[in-house]
């Protein structure tokens, strides 16, 4: 269905505030993301409430802005769509309230978009890849709440293939970090140290070589756990601390190398890879799953970082997908707090 109209996308599920404008082609004519990170560090993760209060206060004038820079107005829009779960729930009402507002007033068509659909529909938009990947497609979802191995069947078809038992990868990661004494969000900062490390130091590797996709890395997070604990009370060392995230990350690369492998035999129909979500960012990572993945044939498509984590891009170009799929929202759908892939 041919699409009229630009699509303005709002993201505000968990502590990034973001708007986009797409034309319906999906060139992207205005992206802006305000984090909130300096607002949560001092508590070491996201605080709920400040985050939907910080939320309130930038959503407004970062649309506008957005909208300014498109050269357009909200009239001038096929839909506007917005997050609408998972996530924190007073974020997810202030992006969808407003969302649903002015839609309403401008008579425009409301779209409630699911995050992980976004993240997942994130490598199709026009230009990314040298080719846009069709489906069927294998995603691997890696972000600080998800874990996933999915296949991509359609525009909301999505089938779980495995996910984590117990802390999601980004998760892993965050609190890694916080063992070795780096500072929030761990992810970012423990790639960053590990590059001055060798990973000398023997962990396991949850998972590896059993049947499926699933993954776990409770195991892998307590021995690290362990290895520091023996250092002691006083700081750790820090090229020991180097090394320690070397080795943490190489466990990991090798546990999601493991698992790419299995899902691929689990959908041998696949056309491509994709990799989403914060941890898709760790060029580590990347290189490891472009080997899996290169070795059975198949393309790896990694957005850029900056689509990778959270963002108001995907929200729109997934609105512009449910739109070409003949989609709509009516404005009285709700927020999901939780809200799985499948369910979608
Ligand atoms: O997708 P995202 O921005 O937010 C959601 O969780 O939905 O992902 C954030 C997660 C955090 O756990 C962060 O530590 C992790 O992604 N992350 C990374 C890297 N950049 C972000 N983990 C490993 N290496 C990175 N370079
Ligand atoms: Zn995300």
């Amino acid at each position: 269905m041919a699409i009229l109209g630009c699509v303005l996308g709002i993201e505000s599920s968990c502590d990034e505030t973001a708007a986009a404008v797409l034309a319906p082609d999906g060139r992207i004519l205005a992206e802006r993301v305000l984090t909130q990170l300096a607002d949560h560090a001092a508590f070491g993760g996201v605080v709920p409430e400040i985050a939907a209060r910080a939320h309130l206060a930038a959503l407004g004038p970062l649309v506008q802005d957005a909208l300014r820079e498109a050269g357009l107005g909200f009239a001038d829009l096929a839909a506007i769509a917005a997050t609408a779960g998972p996530g924190l729930i007073g974020g997810l009402l202030v992006g969808t309230g407003y969302a649903k507002g002015a839609a309403l007033a401008s008579g425009v068509k409301y779209l409630a978009v699911n995050h992980l659909e976004a993240h997942a529909l994130t490598a199709r938009l026009p230009g990314l890849a040298a080719a846009q990947p069709s489906f069927p497609y294998l995603l691997l979802l890696v972000s600080g709440g998800h874990c996933q191995c999915v296949a991509v069947e359609g525009v909301g078809k999505y089938r779980r293939l495995g996910t984590t038992l117990d802390d999601a990868v980004g998760e892993a990661f965050d609190k890694t970090a916080k063992l070795l004494g780096l500072p929030y969000p761990g992810g970012p900062a423990l790639e960053a140290i590990a590059r001055d490390g060798v990973a000398r130091f023997e962990l396991p590797r949850p998972m590896r070589g059993r049947e499926g996709c699933d993954f776990s890395f409770s195991g892998l997070k307590t021995a690290v756990a362990q290895l520091v604990a023996g250092y002691g009370e006083g700081a750790l060392p820090r090229q020991d601390a180097a090394d320690i995230a070397a080795s943490f990350q190489n466990a990991v690369a090798d546990i999601m190398a493991d698992r790419l492998g299995h899902a691929l035999a689990m959908l041998p129909g696949a056309t491509a890879v994709v990799i989403a979500g914060g941890v898709a960012s760790n060029q580590a990572i990347r290189v490891r799953l472009a080997d899996v993945a290169g070795a059975a044939g198949k393309i790896l498509v990694a957005p850029p970082l900056r689509l990778c984590t959270d963002n108001a891009v995907m929200v729109a170009w997934a609105g512009i997908e449910r739109l070409q799929a003949g989609h709509e929202s009516l404005l009285s759908a709700p927020c999901r707090p939780r809200w799985p892939l499948e369910e979608i």
